[in-house]
C-alpha cells in the first residue's frame, strides 16, 4: 500500500511489557511519529503483513517469537522495513548479533527517552539511504535489461540487418565507450584480411566481418558504472563485465543473417588454450572467426592509441602475438598474420580511417 511522503513515519513498537510499550508509544507519538503497538512477535507479524511500516522497534526478550526471530523474519519477508532492537544491558552480545542479522541499531535498557528518539531518527536516515540505493540499483538493472531487450526486438523486426543498422548498433556503443566504432571497423578489416589469407570462403568471411564489427555489442547490457569505471574493477564487477559476450550473442542470434556473427560475439574472449571465457572453449572448438578476431583485436589494441597504452607500435604487437602463439592465439592464424608486412597492416588501418572520415563528412 503506497503512502505519500507527507504522511507520518509509521513505527511499530513490539514490547511484551505493557507499561514500557505505552511509554514508548506516548513519547514517540509526542515527537511526531505515528505509533502502533504489538504485545508479541506473532502480533507484530500479523500487523506487518497487512500494513506498511517504516520501522520496527522491538524488544529482544519476549515469550513466543522472540526479538531475534522477529528480526530474521522481517529481514526475510519485509526487507523494506528497518528494525531497531531494545535489549537489556546484560544482553550486549545479543545486540551485536542483532546488528549482524541486519538491525539498524540497538538501544540498551533501561533507556532514556531522548536517546530512543535519536536512535530511531538515525536508523530511519540510514535505512532511507540503503532503500534509495536499492531502488537506484533496481532501476539501473531494469534500464539496462530494457536496453538489451529493445535492441534485440528492433533487430528481430528487421528481416535483414543492413550495413547501416550494424553501424548504428556499434555507434550506440561508441556514444558510451569512446573509440568503439573506430576500433570495431579496424578490427573487422584486419579480420577480413586474415580470413582472405587463410582461404576462408566468401560467405564465412562476411559472417566474420560482421562478427568482428559487432563483437562487443553485448556491452549495451553492462552498466555505465562498470563499463566506464576508470580504476580497476572489483571481482563482482568483472563477473558482470564478463557477461557481455553472452548478451551480445543473445541480441544477435535473433536475426537469421547474424547467427554466424553471433557465434563470434559469444566466443571473442575465448583463448586457444582454454583459459578464456565464457565457455572455456579450447583449440578448434572456438569458431575460426573468433580465433582470427583474437589476433586482429590484439593487433589493434597495441597499435592504436588507447588512453592506457600510448604509442605502442607494430613491432611490439608482432612480438606480443608471437609470444602468445599456441596459448592465447591459434598458431595457424599467427602464421598467417606474420605473412603480412607491417606496411600492409598500416595501409589497412589508414584506409579504414580515411573511408570512415569520408563517410562522416558526407
Ligand atoms: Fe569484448
Amino acid at each position: 500500500m503506497a503512502r505519500t511522503m507527507s504522511e507520518q513515519i509509521r513505527v511499530l513498537v513490539v514490547e511484551d511489557e505493557g507499561p514500557v510499550r505505552a511509554l514508548l508509544h506516548d513519547y514517540l507519538q509526542s515527537r511526531g511519529f505515528e505509533i502502533h503497538g504489538a504485545a508479541s512477535g506473532e502480533e507484530a507479524l500479523v500487523l506487518l503483513s497487512g500494513e506498511d511500516f517504516d520501522l520496527v522497534l522491538s524488544d529482544v526478550r519476549m515469550p513466543g517469537i522472540n526479538g531475534m526471530d522477529l528480526l530474521s523474519e522481517i529481514r526475510r519477508r519485509h526487507s523494506g522495513v528497518g528494525v531497531v532492537m531494545l535489549t537489556g544491558c546484560e544482553d550486549v552480545s545479543q545486540a551485536v548479533n542483532a546488528m549482524k542479522t541486519g538491525a539498524l541499531d540497538y538501544i540498551l535498557k533501561p533507556f532514556r527517552l531522548e536517546n530512543v528518539e535519536a536512535s530511531v531518527r538515525r536508523a530511519l536516515e540510514k535505512h532511507g539511504e540503503s532503500r534509495r540505493q536499492a531502488c537506484y540499483l533496481r532501476d539501473l538493472e531494469k534500464t539496462i535489461e530494457e536496453r538489451s531487450v529493445a535492441l534485440r526486438d528492433t533487430l528481430r523486426s528487421l528481416k535483414e540487418a543492413s550495413e547501416e543498422t550494424l553501424e548504428a548498433l556499434v555507434a550506440a556503443l561508441d556514444a558510451r565507450e569512446h573509440q568503439t566504432l573506430a576500433h570495431s571497423k579496424r578490427v573487422s578489416e584486419y579480420t577480413v584480411h586474415l580470413a582472405e589469407i587463410m582461404d576462408v570462403s566468401s560467405g564465412a568471411m562476411e559472417a566474420m566481418r560482421k562478427g568482428a564489427m559487432l563483437h562487443d555489442v553485448g556491452k549495451i547490457g553492462i552498466s555505465d558504472t562498470i563499463l566506464l569505471k576508470p580504476g580497476n574493477l572489483t571481482v563482482e564487477e568483472w563477473v558482470e563485465m564478463r557477461r557481455h559476450p553472452e548478451i551480445g550473442h543473445w541480441i544477435l542470434n535473433s536475426v537469421e543473417s547474424l547467427k554466424s556473427a553471433s557465434e563470434i560475439a559469444l566466443a571473442h574472449h575465448e583463448r586457444f588454450d582454454g583459459q578464456g571465457y565464457p565457455r572455456n572453449l579450447k583449440g578448434e572448438e572456438i569458431p575460426l572467426g573468433a580465433r582470427i578476431f583474437a589476433v586482429a583485436d590484439s593487433l589493434d589494441a597495441i597499435t592504436s592509441d588507447r588512453p592506457y597504452r600510448q604509442g605502442r607500435f607494430y613491432e611490439e604487437a608482432r612480438w606480443e602475438i608471437i609470444r602468445n602463439s599456441g596459448t592465447q592465439f591459434d598458431s595457424r592464424v599467427v602464421d598467417s598474420f606474420l605473412r603480412v608486412s607491417p606496411e600492409v597492416w598500416d595501409h589497412i588501418r589508414r584506409a579504414t580511417l580515411e573511408a570512415w572520415s569520408a563517410e562522416r563528412a558526407n
